[in-house]
């Protein structure tokens, strides 16, 4: 993401148009946490006593229903209501000084917020309308998780550059890379003839051991059909899940194709949980890896990523064990102060 910036205001001085540097992103979106990437990163605990975000990195709402939709407001209202705001805040800045949008297709650390119907088609009309790049974060989406090869495809993106990683190697090494089209990659490739040289680079960038196993890793997901078998056993697994979604605990079930989350809640009336953001689903988590499941509670979603490669039995593994542990937190859980 942060090379991603970079080659967006070297882009920009290319075509002439040096005021345009400024990037939105959204709040609770997920990013990195170096300077750049954890100023486009919308969660608090990633800015809070680090002076971010830098002033050129902007945030626009969460495209989380769940949470911001207003009460009696429709998914597809909801949606419009964001991309309004995107354009209120593109025409206050000014959106000729607007460069770029980032985006995860499905916000990943921020919760699994998956987008709410009509979102994305909305939110590039208005990109379109100011000539206004679309930066795609498929960190998480990229290579099947969603049930296509990207989430970009999930959800109709057509995006300017990709940020990959994490699947390009399952992570068995650390690698990431970028895509970018010709919109983007022209004008850099004119300005770097004319300087001479694109004075940036890694000293272990295109590492010939994380490119093998990129490209062997790519080899084995095309070979084992294992995006396909993401889109059937993640529907299989959303169905799954969505049987615990009447639960007195669980808020609200999200998700798609291999990547879910359980929303929990003392309250699923006014959709609070405790006073403490993250007791609820702390106790989950405990509880699940005491029944050998590993999962991640951001504050009080249960986030489950499986691999790839699951199978049925283990997906009713995995759910079984879930609805025993909703079970067992009820005690734990009736001790919380509500919020
Ligand atoms: C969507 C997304 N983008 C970027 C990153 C940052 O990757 P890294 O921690 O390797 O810098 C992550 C990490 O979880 C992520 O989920």
């Amino acid at each position: 993401n942060d090379t991603v910036l970079k080659l967006i205001a070297y882009r920009s001085n290319a075509l002439g148009q040096p005021q345009r540097k400024k990037v939105i992103s959204r709040l609770r979106a997920y990013h990195g946490v170096t300077i750049a990437s954890a100023s486009l990163t919308g969660l608090p605990n990633n800015h809070r006593s680090f002076d971010l975000p830098l002033p050129n990195i902007l945030h626009t709402g969460s495209p989380h229903f769940y949470k911001d939709g207003a009460p009696g407001e429709s998914e597809e209202a909801f949606a419009t209501r964001r991309a309004e705001e995107l354009d209120a805040l593109i025409q206050k800045e000014g959106p000729d000084t607007i460069a770029a949008f980032f985006g995860e297709p499905v916000m990943g650390a921020g919760g699994v917020v998956v987008p709410p119907a009509t979102y994305w088609d909305k939110i590039q009309k208005v990109l379109k309308k100011y000539d206004i790049l679309l930066v795609a974060d498929e960190v998480i989406c990229g290579f099947g998780r969603t049930g296509k090869m990207f989430g970009c495809e999930t959800y109709g993106i057509k995006p300017d550059a990709m940020v990959v990683s994490k699947q390009i190697t399952s992570s068995y090494f650390p690698l990431s890379a970028i895509i970018l089209n010709d919109r983007m990659f022209e004008p850099i490739a004119d300005e770097s003839n004319k300087i001479g040289v694109l004075g940036h680079g890694f000293t272990a960038g295109g590492h010939p051991v994380g490119s093998a196993i990129a490209l062997e890793n790519l080899k084995i997901i095309e070979e084992r059909g294992l995006v396909a078998h993401a889109a059937e056993l993640g529907a299989y697994m959303q169905g799954k899940l969505r049987e615990l979604a009447s639960h007195p605990l669980v808020g609200e079930v999200r998700g798609v194709g291999m990547i879910a989350a359980l929303e929990l809640v003392l309250d699923r009336g006014r959709k609070t949980a405790a006073a403490t953001p993250g007791a609820v689903g702390g106790i989950a988590s405990r509880m699940l890896q005491e029944r050998g499941v590993i999962s991640r509670n951001m504050l009080d979603a249960i986030a489950i990523c499986p691999p790839l490669i699951v199978n049925k039995a283990q997906i009713d593994d995995l759910v079984a064990a879930i609805s025993g542990v909703l079970e067992d937190m009820k005690g734990e859980v009736a001790k919380l102060t509500p919020a």
